[in-house]
């Protein structure tokens, strides 16, 4: 999909659609207006006289429009205000994008910059646009046979509208900055929406080693069973012994800063099927639990968007990456294993298994002597049960990152919600027979699991985004999400900016 800007007026314009805003008094955004004129009225008395009220979301496409050029006009609602809050925003945007797909133009041209939004600027309005656009192209049909049993898709050209020429260098990059993005979170939702027998940790690793190739900044590397014990991963390690599948820990280091800027470290939770293990879960929507590696595909999207827009900054994804399945050598409850960093857990479930695999690839982590750590990991159900599918949950050992990453979120439209990490949760998994035990029982249980993390990373400041209820839908609409892609890359854009600045 190809996304160029224009500061043509919108009744000059010849696209086989072009978007335009009504609110919802029935007054019309300054393009529509524009075309109203040129259509002699024409467009307003088509607005009256459907069913068309201006509500955010709503859409009213009309075809041949006398006096403008445009094949068809696709009018979208933008709701009561003058002023649209960021969310309402992006629900035009979508709406906009979503109606424009099924207009059947195969070009088209959106005027959405004149809509006014509190507290965000015309760059970030032309990112959720362009994002919008590429989220609602996502398909995920490699394993249909009937490819054309959905609509063809014929929207292969976008153009954005802007006001003037001097902000155009701006948009350009809030546009590139979206491709980048978006490909990365199309990355994240494939690796996602493919099944657990085709996206296993080989694959995984195969698919870092693919960015590796296309990227010569990242240097992948992946390293099989017998390195990790070398390693004494004792704790990822137990996950993987029920599995046939190989365990894999994968790293790519992307280098865009200095040789000594230190690096951010993002670390994915791999799981590329749950089946909770000998701690067998119900098999009511086990299927789902192939999104299991969602945190892990976040890593990889994110690291191709960074490389792709060549930001500023040292970067280094670490991916343990393996099933959680229930074999004959399968960890058993009440097993005890010694983690690489030689604190013993007591594995009183064996479906508490992304904490397991977790603690040793955040202790090898420190090996690059991050800036940063932030680890992503569809971690507990419990943090579904917090927070919904709206945000993703957030903890931190270090107040001023919690809040980068919280901005980074409320700018990407792919917001986190901060909880606690007191001490006081952690006497929830002392353990008779080790330093811990890998569950704390039913109160709190994302809080618990972010404990349990956090007897592993007192060395270097760390975040954990718990993306259990982000990172894929249920139901109908069953899929990857691709999120936190956006609030990881806009995370690493802000960084990479601020570096920059701090050396001059
Ligand atoms: N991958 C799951 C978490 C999960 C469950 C994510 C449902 C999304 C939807 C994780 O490995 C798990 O099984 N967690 C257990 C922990 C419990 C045993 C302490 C959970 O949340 O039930
Ligand atoms: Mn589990
Ligand atoms: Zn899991």
């Amino acid at each position: 999909m190809e996304i160029s800007i224009t500061t043509r007026k919108a009744e000059t314009i010849k696209a086989g659609c072009i978007a335009v805003a009504v609110y919802e008094n029935g007054k019309l955004s300054r393009s529509a207006k524009r075309l109203d004129q040129a259509s002699s009225g024409r467009l307003s008395r088509l607005i009256e006289q459907s069913s068309l009220t201006g509500k955010v979301g709503q859409q009213l496409l009309l075809h041949g429009v006398e006096g403008v050029d445009s094949d068809r006009i696709l009018v979208v609602g933008a709701g009561k205000s003058r002023r649209l809050s960021a969310s309402e925003f992006q629900k035009v945007a979508q709406s906009a994008v979503s109606g424009l797909r099924s207009s059947g133009a195969a070009d088209a041209a959106v005027y959405l910059e004149e809509l006014e939004v509190s507290e965000r600027d015309a760059a970030w309005q032309a990112r959720v646009a362009a994002e919008s656009l590429h989220q609602a192209l996502y398909r995920f049909d490699q394993l249909k046979s009937d490819k054309s049993a959905e609509t063809p898709e014929r929207l292969s050209k976008l153009i954005y509208a802007v006001r003037s020429k001097s902000g155009q260098a701006t948009i350009r990059r809030a546009i590139r900055q979206a491709n980048a993005i978006a490909a990365g979170s199309a990355l994240a939702r494939t690796l996602g929406d493919l099944p657990g027998n085709v996206c296993t940790p080989g694959y995984l690793a195969d698919q870092a080693r693919q960015i590796g190739r296309t990227y010569k900044t990242v240097i992948v590397r992946s390293r099989n069973e017998a390195e990790m014990k070398r390693m004494g991963m004792g704790a990822l390690l137990s996950v993987a012994r029920g599995s046939e599948e190989p365990a894999k820990l994968i790293t790519l280091e992307y280098r865009g800063g200095r040789k000594t800027d230190k690096p951010v470290a993002l670390v994915g939770k791999g799981v590329t099927f749950d089946s909770g293990g000998i701690s067998i879960k119900p098999s009511a929507a086990m299927d789902e639990m192939k999104y299991d590696m969602c945190g892990a595909a976040s890593v990889l999207g994110a690291i191709r968007a960074i490389a792709e827009l060549k930001l500023k900054l040292n970067v280094v994804g670490v991916i343990p990456a393996t099933e959680n399945l229930p074999g004959g050598k399968a960890s058993k409850p009440g097993d005890i294993y010694t983690s690489m960093s030689g604190q013993t857990v007591e594995v009183l479930n064996t479906d508490a298994e992304g904490r397991l695999i977790l603690c040793d690839a955040l202790t090898f982590a420190a090996r690059y002597e991050p800036e940063i750590v932030v680890d992503i990991a569809t971690l507990t159900g419990a943090c579904v049960i917090a927070l919904g599918s709206h945000a993703s949950g957030l903890f931190a050992n270090n107040e001023q990152l919690a809040r980068e990453l919280l901005r980074a979120g409320e700018y990407s439209c792919d917001r986190a919600w901060q909880l606690p990490l007191w001490e006081d949760y952690e006497k929830q998994l002392e353990s008779n027979f080790a330093d811990m035990a890998n569950i704390g029982g039913r109160e709190a249980g994302a809080i618990t699991a972010a404990s349990f993390l956090s007897k592993f990373t007192r060395n270097y400041r760390w975040a954990h985004l718990d993306i259990a209820g982000t990172a894929w839908r249920t139901g109908k609409e069953k899929g990857a999400t691709g999120r936190p892609v956006p609030l990881l890359v806009q995370f690493l854009i802000d960084r990479a900016g601020s570096s920059a600045r701090r050396r001059h």
